[in-house]
């Protein structure tokens, strides 16, 4: 979903929002991987079927927007919809890993949802300069 989004994005501050994001994404799956060693499993690369839909829904509706302004609120909304959903699968993973002896895995997971929480606080703020923006030329 990134790099469509970072190809739609007109605003500067939010191509590199989201292009930052996506070089540090790059990092996640590779420490993912341990975690699964960690706990016996095998890493697969499946998609996930709720980002999948949020994409298509996404992907359905970018091409209606006749004001890039207003399709750059679309787009931050878009991105920090799958942030959350992100963060909220760490918070959880992490949940369960304190139950389980992971190990050294635990800081990976942080890490990940580090990232995840930092990159949705900065595509809110891009949200809210973004409305603001929006709102002032209104008036
Ligand atoms: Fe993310």
């Amino acid at each position: 979903m990134l790099p469509t989004l970072v190809g739609q994005a007109k605003s500067e501050g939010l191509v590199n929002a989201l292009a930052e994001h996506l070089e540090e994404t790059k990092e996640h799956a590779a420490r993912l991987e341990p975690v699964f060693r960690a706990v016996g499993a095998e890493p697969s690369s499946n998609f996930s079927p709720p980002v999948e839909k949020l994409a298509e829904h996404h992907d359905e509706l970018a091409s209606s927007f006749t004001d890039d302004r207003l399709a750059d609120v679309f787009h931050a909304a878009a991105a920090a919809t799958t942030e959350h959903h992100e963060l909220a699968a760490y918070e959880a993973l992490l949940r369960l890993g304190g139950m389980l002896d992971i190990g050294d895995a635990r800081e990976l997971l942080e890490h990940n949802r580090d990232e995840e929480a930092r990159a949705l606080e900065r595509l809110e703020s891009e949200l809210d300069r973004l409305v603001g923006a929006l709102a002032a030329q209104r008036h």
